[in-house]
């Protein structure tokens, strides 16, 4: 039986620390602000994007939403990013992905102000990630870290497999980790003898996207496996990258899906923007 590191009690504790500083900020004048943009109607966008919202003003973020038309140009895209880097009142910008395909995600990634930038996404961010040295963590990968943080687990000199290499997810993670001192593993597409990488790890990350992937012989007892993924398994139920039923018995600790990673990702968007907002200050 494993330990279930529950997203929804961590998540809480994260957000109840960033409103007392919020609180703090506030008393000093400085009221910290974030500004979603979202192109088009993608469900799973919009979801998200209410979530964001509704995170900031549970710790007393003025956010603002920008809803823009599929067909928006990357022209006015831009512009708007122009014009929210300067205001003063805004510390932090996020324009929610994937984009319509007429967009250039990477352009628009680049022209978001580094000192903006909550998500890490933009190339000064990620290079700061890679050198241990940020103002600000990707999202995902800090979520999962601070979760290991609170289950009082150790990284350093374990053995830590992250499968998936993904920008956002995989390959952040890996430097987090990393940064730990743990002995980190990419696993990926193409990487070979899958399940014996997997089944040495101590610590498992799943960041794959396929339902239910990583099954009961791909982990070794008594491992971490924290998931990231969320998909809808045959019946339409929302589940993550690992087998979770299966899995579980064999783990030591284990995160959820729903209730894990997931509300962890929104928690350290406000630790973000909360940072972005201590930097003006
Ligand atoms: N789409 C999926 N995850 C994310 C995220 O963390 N940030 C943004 N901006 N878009 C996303």
């Amino acid at each position: 039986m494993a330990v279930i590191i529950s997203g929804k009690e961590v998540s809480a504790k994260v957000r109840a620390e960033v409103k007392e500083a919020c609180e703090q900020l506030k008393a000093k004048g400085v009221n910290p602000g974030l500004a979603v943009i979202i192109v088009g109607d993608d469900p799973a966008s919009r979801v998200y994007v209410n979530n964001k919202k509704k995170a900031c003003a549970e710790v007393g973020f003025l956010s603002e939403e920008y809803a823009l038309p599929a067909e928006t140009t990357q022209e006015e895209l831009l512009e708007l990013i122009d014009r929210l880097n300067k205001r003063e009142d805004i510390d932090g910008i996020l324009c929610q992905l994937p984009l319509p395909k007429h967009l250039d995600e990477k352009a628009v990634i680049n022209a978001i102000s580094p000192l903006k930038d909550v998500d890490a996404f933009h190339p000064s961010n990620v290079g700061k990630i890679m050198i241990g040295d940020y103002d600000f963590l990707p999202c995902t990968p800090a979520g999962v870290m601070e979760m290991i943080h609170f289950a009082g687990i150790e990284v350093s000199g374990k053995n830590c497999v992250v499968i998936g290499r993904s920008n956002i997810v995989g390959k952040p993670m890996a430097m987090l980790l990393l940064h730990e001192n743990g002995t980190v593993t990419i696993c990926h597409s193409r990487t070979k003898n899958l399940k014996e990488v997997c089944s040495a790890a101590d610590i498992l990350v799943a960041a794959v996207g396929k339902p239910k992937f990583v099954k009961a012989d791909m982990v070794k007892e008594g491992a971490v496996v924290l998931d990231v993924g969320i998909n809808r398994d045959e019946n339409g139920k929302l589940c993550g990258d690992v087998d979770f039923a299966e899995v579980e018995p064999k783990a030591a600790y284990i995160t959820p899906v729903p209730g894990g990673v997931g509300p962890m990702t929104i928690a350290m968007l406000m630790k973000n923007t909360l940072k972005a907002a201590q930097n003006r200050a």
